[in-house]
């Protein structure tokens, strides 16, 4: 097999660890490039123990210095905060390297949408026309022609996923959908900051980002696609006390009361059946973050309120791997013309 060489720009964020543990496991690609301003001059294996013994744990960390991370990669991937990523997009993309980002720089189809959510103007609006937004359960065919992927957001991709049949069916009334969702801490990234710090998070629960959460254009925007009409939706967002997951709990009213949860399964399961990440869990069973941890599996569980007319559907996914650096990897997988699970085979550990 053709070995791919690969370059992560943050390296020490939680979604680079992530994707350096992936990527350890990856039969053909190799991780040549890892990148931190930090940690620059460490090997990555004595920054990482958890490399040692295998591929990639001699790199050495690097500064990002676009010309040479060019001249080694054919594929990079940039775990690095939104505003920072359209800069180094723009000159990897001009020296013929694809370019997997994980930030919100590209996600967004209309720069005026960006600069409103994320309160600065977008530098290189002249390449979102080449970006392909990266679910690939929507997009295979128009990610494996693409140069630029943005990755989806974590909350972005548990909720698109549970909500698609929904409304790819006719289920529900679009316009008043309520989505309550909960994340582990890791969400919010590595870097020191109190709300974050162990006796900020632990033995608590707390809702954050209401109601103007950064991920709520990028939900929009997907759902209004898919439905064909502007849709808008009511997003509250929890920190858990946990390191990783997300369970997103969303409510919507049934366009016919009558429904039976069967129909709803039925519809589901129709939809799903050629996506092997997609779990449509059993009647009466609903998803844990634990059975996804680590994986790329988006767990469904469906009910049927008939008292209220609503259908209630909970989607887990795991937020680093399916919300982050596994569905990163996917992307390049099929950017590079492998099969889309390359590498992303595993289970969770359960405890
Ligand atoms: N955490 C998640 O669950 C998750 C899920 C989906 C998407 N994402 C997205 O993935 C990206 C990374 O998230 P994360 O959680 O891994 O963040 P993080 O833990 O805070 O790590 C950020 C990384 O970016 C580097 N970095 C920060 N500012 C930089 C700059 N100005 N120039 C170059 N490098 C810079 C940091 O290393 P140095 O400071 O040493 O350079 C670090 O390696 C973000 O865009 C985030 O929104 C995260």
């Amino acid at each position: 097999m053709k070995t791919i060489d690969v370059g992560l720009v943050g390296i020490t964020g939680y979604a680079g660890m992530e994707l350096a543990r992936l990527l350890a496991g990856h039969p053909s690609m190799r991780l040549r490039m890892a990148c931190s301003r930090a940690e620059a001059g460490k090997r990555l294996g004595d920054y990482y123990p958890f490399l040692n013994g295998m591929p990639g744990a001699d790199t050495e960390i690097s500064v990002f210095d676009p010309q040479r991370t060019a001249e080694t990669c054919e594929v990079v991937f940039l775990a690095v905060p939104a505003g920072t990523a359209m800069d180094m997009a723009g000159q990897l993309l001009a020296a013929g390297v694809k370019v997997v980002d994980f930030s919100a720089d590209f996600r967004l189809r209309d720069p005026g949408t960006y600069a409103a959510w994320y309160k600065r103007e977008h530098t290189r609006a002249d390449l979102l026309h080449k970006a392909v937004y990266g679910l690939p359960e929507f997009y295979a065919q128009d990610i494996a022609r693409a140069q630029l992927v943005a990755n989806p957001g974590c909350y972005p991709t548990s909720v698109l996923l549970g909500l698609h049949a929904a409304i790819r069916h006719g289920l529900i009334h679009t316009d008043d959908m309520i989505i309550d969702a909960k994340s582990g801490t890791s969400g919010a990234g590595r870097k020191a900051a109190v709300p974050t710090l162990f006796c900020e998070v632990a033995d608590t629960f707390r809702a954050y980002g209401l109601p103007t959460h950064r991920h709520i254009p990028e939900i929009e925007q997907e759902l209004s696609l898919l439905a064909q009409h502007s849709i808008q939706i009511t997003f509250s967002t929890h920190l858990v006390p946990m390191n990783r997951g997300i369970l997103s709990t969303i409510y919507a009213r049934l366009k016919n009361p009558a429904t039976r949860l069967a129909d709803v399964r039925q519809a589901f399961g129709q939809t799903w059946q050629d996506s092997p990440w997609v779990r449509v869990l059993p009647e009466g069973t609903l998803p844990e973050t634990r059975f996804v941890r680590g994986s790329m599996f988006c767990d469904i569980g469906l009910v049927v309120d008939a008292r209220t007319g609503r259908l209630v559907i909970l989607s887990a996914i795991d937020n680093l791997c399916r919300g982050a650096s596994g569905q990163a990897l996917a992307n390049a997988n099929l950017m590079c013309s492998l099969p889309v699970n390359t590498g992303l085979n595993s289970l969770a550990p359960l405890v």
